[in-house]
């Protein structure tokens, strides 16, 4: 007999000890990152569908989020592995980037939207600044998003640390951003993001994903990030 009442006893500890006393991992391999809920009722989306967001939500950003975790953890365990060529580790740290990317592009593109799509506040008095007028910098930013259809990745509206200016960044994955920029606006333009509703028509999909963005939050994301740069320069 192995096994008792309190448990399979695992070299003098019972497995509930053995459970309570094991290492925790650093943070850095914890695999610990937990799923956000949808921060707006799905069903109120303006041309972009319930079905569609939630698909959006439950498979390709929550699927990111418990893929970040494993590698995570997986890097944990292949660092105790001493014989392990580092070429095989590699691998590794690259799907470490990918689901990174991928997991606070998602929650920031769901965070941008559930608005009215009325640009107002000191982003729109800072993009027409930087752009000449509002309408010039929608039609560019609608642009590079049309670019990307049929394709993946994402256009990323974002106040650059380096240079200090505001532009639409184009960004072919989750990998791609412009080094030391913080995003205040991004469209997710893999086909998940839109073919359910729009087939391969992606444009319709651009002009919806207007209609919905939530410019109280690019407000927000906007005054901190220049609190950030003056911050910066000091
Ligand atoms: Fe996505």
């Amino acid at each position: 007999m192995i096994a008792g009442g309190a448990g399979i006893m695992l070299t003098g500890l019972t497995r509930t000890e053995a459970q309570t006393t094991a290492p925790v991992a650093p943070r850095a391999f914890a695999g610990q990152h937990q799923i956000k809920p949808l921060p707006f009722d799905p069903a109120r989306l303006k041309g972009i569908s319930e079905k569609l967001i939630r698909s959006h939500h439950e498979n390709n950003y929550s699927g990111a989020v418990r893929a970040l975790n494993a590698v995570e953890q997986r890097l944990d365990a292949m660092m105790k592995d001493k014989d392990l060529p580092a070429y095989v580790y590699g691998d590794l740290k690259r799907e470490e980037l990918v689901r990174t990317g991928s997991v606070a592009l998602h929650e920031i593109y769901f965070a941008n939207l559930g608005g009215d799509g009325k640009a107002a506040g000191e982003a729109l008095e800072a993009i027409k600044k930087s752009f000449g007028s509002y309408e010039q910098w929608e039609a560019e930013f609608k642009r590079t998003g049309n670019a990307l259809s049929g394709g993946s990745g994402w256009v990323i509206f974002a106040l650059n640390f380096h240079t200090g200016e505001l532009h639409n960044y184009w960004s072919w994955d989750h990998m791609h951003n412009a080094p030391f920029s913080r995003p205040l606006l991004a469209m997710d333009m893999y086909e998940h993001a839109y073919h359910m509703d729009y087939g391969a028509a992606a444009a319709k999909y651009v002009d919806a994903f207007m209609q919905n963005v939530n410019w109280e939050e690019v407000n927000h994301r906007y005054t901190s990030a220049q609190k950030a740069a003056t911050a910066l320069r000091e």
